[in-house]
């Protein structure tokens, strides 16, 4: 199995609950998410068509695509509104002290 290696993307201030933080992690865009204090990443762009989730917020664990609407789970990936239909990657988070940290394999 592959090794998880974390990076240092921003610290716990830097994200309000609600709150989505575009970071580059390795050459990877992440859209990093604060759920009412848990933080979650996934790839930065939407399944449908490949739109950024720079120009939204989050209601709850659910990120509303800016482009054309759907929704997505970013707390597991999955769709949860059209018009995408394939689930958006996630990426493992781990908060040290107060640095948030996203895991990408190896
Ligand atoms: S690009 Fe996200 S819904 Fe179309």
């Amino acid at each position: 199995m592959a090794d998880v290696q974390y990076f240092a993307v921003a610290t716990t201030a830097d994200i309000e609950p609600g709150e989505v933080f575009i970071a580059d992690v390795e050459g990877v865009q992440m859209a990093v998410c604060n759920v009412d204090g848990d933080f979650y990443a996934i790839r930065d762009a939407c399944t449908h068509d490949g739109a950024s989730f720079d120009q939204t917020d989050l209601e709850g664990p659910e990120i509303f695509c800016p482009r054309h609407g759907a929704v997505f789970d970013v707390t597991s990936g999955a769709v949860l509104g059209a018009p995408a239909n394939a689930p958006v990657d996630t990426f493992p988070v781990r908060v040290t002290g107060n640095t948030i940290e996203v895991g990408i394999q190896q």
